[in-house]
């Protein structure tokens, strides 16, 4: 056998050890259980060790030996002892940090046994949350505190031949990763961006702009059609002004947030021409983001705004409008004054009549 071989080989069977050893996925700063049993018997040890050579946890003689254990460990190991006499010896560790990574054993003995049980314990920080903000138009899309290390990609509807991967920055903040990408947009394109750990990956999708010529009285701008329920929403004036946020409204908008929907919908009242301008929901659920863009204009209703063709019309109209009046008033009073002729006349014959 090559050496090339042998040191193949030599690696595929620590590989396939290791990872028969069982890896363990830990999610940082929560709670997690190292599982290990034995065959029960009298007079337990349990040695608990991080390898190489960190003891996290002891017991013998019928208790928990911490004598000797890594300051790292204090106060976030223990045993579930009620259970140790039917061979369990998992290990709760508490508070998991990232330094808690690696390869553990378990070595057990009684009197008539001893064992020896290895994990792997590998530590994660999901991506919980992906943004996708536009300034003008560079779209940036970024996510804080993941581990380990995560990656960006970009995608287009349709498929573009932009360079995408470029103005990547990757930043470690004690030992988290907060990770963004920019690039220009174009108009008429959908963005996907996903950022993703070898654990899981989240999705934020920037959709095509749309326009809306909404009415002054009331007008109702759509956010997503989303499966899931919305975990996050906020809706944005221009892609700076935050007009509502997770439910309250900003104080500038009280007068023209009429109501906001349980899928998003955003309904706004009392719009005038200053109103004009681009709206983004962002909704956040389990799934991604969904950043949505309408540009809305407000139709020219008659109260705001008239043209000065229709001011000479309503002045010819109101002109009219008063001749015709005029017109008939003087007709009344052509025909009350014949009448009070004739009314006279009957008096005056019936007078000569009694003359
Ligand atoms: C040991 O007990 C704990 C607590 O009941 C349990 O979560 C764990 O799965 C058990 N482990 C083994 C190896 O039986
Ligand atoms: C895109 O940009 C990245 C980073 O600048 C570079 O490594 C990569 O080769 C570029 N890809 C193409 C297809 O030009
Ligand atoms: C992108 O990340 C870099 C490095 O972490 C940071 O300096 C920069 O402000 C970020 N840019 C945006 C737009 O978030
Ligand atoms: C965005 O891209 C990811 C990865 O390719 C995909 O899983 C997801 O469905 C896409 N989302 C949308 C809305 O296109
Ligand atoms: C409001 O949202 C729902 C669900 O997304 C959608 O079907 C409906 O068309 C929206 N209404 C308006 C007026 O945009
Ligand atoms: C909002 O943006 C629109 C179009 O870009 C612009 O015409 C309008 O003046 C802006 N409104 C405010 C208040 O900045």
């Amino acid at each position: 056998m090559s050496m090339e071989c042998f040191v193949f080989f030599g690696v595929l069977t620590f590989l396939l050890t290791t990872n028969r050893a069982d890896a363990l996925d830990c999610l940082l700063g929560e709670s997690c259980v190292l599982p290990c049993s034995f065959q029960p018997g009298a007079e337990v040890i349990v040695h608990w060790i991080q390898l190489a050579d960190s003891p996290a946890h002891s017991y013998y003689h019928d208790q928990d030996q911490l004598g000797h254990q890594n300051p790292r460990f204090s106060g976030r190991t223990s045993l579930f002892k009620n259970q140790i006499s039917g061979g369990n010896a998992s290990l709760l560790l508490s508070g998991v940090k990232v330094e808690d990574e690696g390869r553990y054993k378990c070595y057990t003995s009684t009197v008539d046994h001893n064992k020896e049980t290895f994990i792997h314990l590998n530590v994660y920080a999901p991506v919980s949350k992906v943004e996708l903000h536009q300034d003008g138009n560079t779209i940036t899309c970024s996510s804080e505190g993941v581990y380990p290390k995560p990656e960006i990609s970009w995608s287009t509807d349709p498929p573009s031949n932009q360079n995408l991967t470029e103005k990547i920055k990757v930043q470690q903040i004690g030992q988290l990763y907060n990770i963004n990408s920019s690039l220009t947009s174009v108009p008429d394109v959908e963005y996907n961006c996903t950022v993703s750990t070898g654990r899981n990956k989240m999705a934020a999708t920037l959709f095509k702009q749309t326009s809306l010529s909404g009415s002054s009285a009331e007008t109702t701008m759509r956010c997503t059609s989303s499966k899931s329920p919305p975990t996050g929403l906020i809706w944005r004036f221009n892609h700076s002004e935050v007009i509502v946020s997770d439910g309250s409204v900003m104080e500038k908008w009280r007068q023209q947030v009429k109501s906001v929907s349980m899928s998003g919908n955003l309904t706004l009242k009392d719009l005038s021409t200053e109103n004009d301008g681009i709206y983004t929901c962002e909704l956040r659920n389990a799934d991604g983001t969904y950043v949505t863009n309408t540009f809305l204009g407000i139709e020219h209703s008659q109260a705001s705004a008239r043209s000065g063709g229709e001011i000479a019309g309503i002045v010819v109209g109101v002109v009219a409008a008063l001749a015709v009046v005029a017109a008939g008033l003087v007709a009344l009073f052509k025909i009350l004054r014949k009448n009070k002729g004739r009314r006279e006349k009957p008096q005056v014959i019936s007078s000569s009549q009694v003359i």
